[in-house]
């Protein structure tokens, strides 16, 4: 499949390496344009985008909104909680309405596996999966890996530790389907609670040791523990998951000495990072978040027929 006939981004799981490769290659550019002054090219004028989120968000819903901005594309947020929906209006015709008002693509959210591809099938928009419950969240793991990339010159054959709350991690399911692409070793590490069953069917180790997770890798992704999702008794309390999993600076000895620290935010600091760790040159949160915006520009790019030499202008 080619990114550039694809309707949908749904998630990396079907997704071809080379697909992934021309969205991180196409990023660079647009890196470029967040960094000059007048942060505007007009690659995507005349097409409109709307963000739809029945989950809460700061990060995606923002960089959304501000890659279709600086493409030039017209964008509108649906703010769910005071929309229509509040009235009783379905999925289906909310879809609809923003189809019959032309919009050419759609970013949604949604607590439901599988909204997206729902979605999808049922409207000549193009949609962009930004998280669907516990499946996946294909744009955060592809601005994990741009930022990966940038900081090792390489996506290839690296060691890369996924630690915490595995089990309703959609950050953790793309990340892992983007890296096992590039031969990547992938390790996920967490409470046994809050590990899948099975989880090593999708080519991963699993390690209830954060230890012995974290030997020797190049990469450990801190995920967030989502209070949200958690039903009672998961793990004994806040506090005891921090003695066992918390990732601070004392614990990144067994890791390799240029390890890079990823978080996907929003972050419980003192819980799954230690704030000192989170606010050091060795976590690219802040990074990542900045990455974010260039990704999503990328795949708006592509999706919406952007023209190349329109980047430079
Ligand atoms: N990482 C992430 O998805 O953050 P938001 O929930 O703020 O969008």
């Amino acid at each position: 499949m080619n990114l550039e006939q694809r309707k949908d981004l749904l998630g990396l799981r079907d997704m071809s390496r080379e697909e992934i490769e021309l969205i991180l290659d196409t990023a660079i550019p647009m890196k470029d344009v967040i960094g000059r002054d007048i942060k505007k090219v007009p690659t995507l004028r005349g097409k409109a985008m709307v963000t739809v989120f029945y989950e809460n968000s700061t990060r995606t819903r923002t960089s959304f909104e501000l890659a279709g901005k600086y493409l030039s594309a017209d964008t509108v947020n649906l703010a769910v909680s005071t929309s229509s929906v509040q009235k009783g209006e379905s999925l289906r015709d909310t879809i609809k309405t923003m189809e019959v008002m032309g919009f050419d693509l759609m970013v949604i959210r949604h607590a439901m596996s599988g909204t997206p591809h729902y979605v999808a099938r049922n409207t000549r928009m193009r949609v962009i999966n930004a998280g669907d419950g516990t499946n996946e969240h294909p744009t955060q793991a592809l601005l994990d890996m741009y930022t990966i990339k940038e900081k090792k010159g390489t996506l290839e054959n690296l060691k890369v530790a996924i630690v915490g709350d595995i089990l309703h991690s959609r950050v953790a399911r793309s990340n892992i389907y983007g890296l096992n692409k590039f031969g990547c070793e992938v390790r996920v590490v967490g409470p046994s609670t809050l590990m899948p069953p099975e989880i090593e069917k999708l080519g991963v180790k699993s390690y209830y040791s954060l230890d012995e997770a974290i030997s020797g890798v190049d990469v450990i992704n801190v995920l967030r523990i989502q209070k949200e999702r958690q039903q009672s008794g998961l793990f004994p309390s806040l506090d005891e998951y921090a003695r066992l999993f918390m990732v601070g600076s004392k614990r990144l000895a067994k890791a390799k000495d240029d390890v890079l620290v990823l978080h996907p935010g929003p972050v419980n600091r003192g819980v799954e990072i230690s704030s000192e760790l989170a606010d050091s040159s060795q976590a690219l949160i802040n990074e990542q978040v900045t990455n974010g915006v260039a990704v999503r520009m990328a795949l708006l790019f592509l999706m919406m027929g952007g023209v190349r030499d329109e980047i430079n202008n």
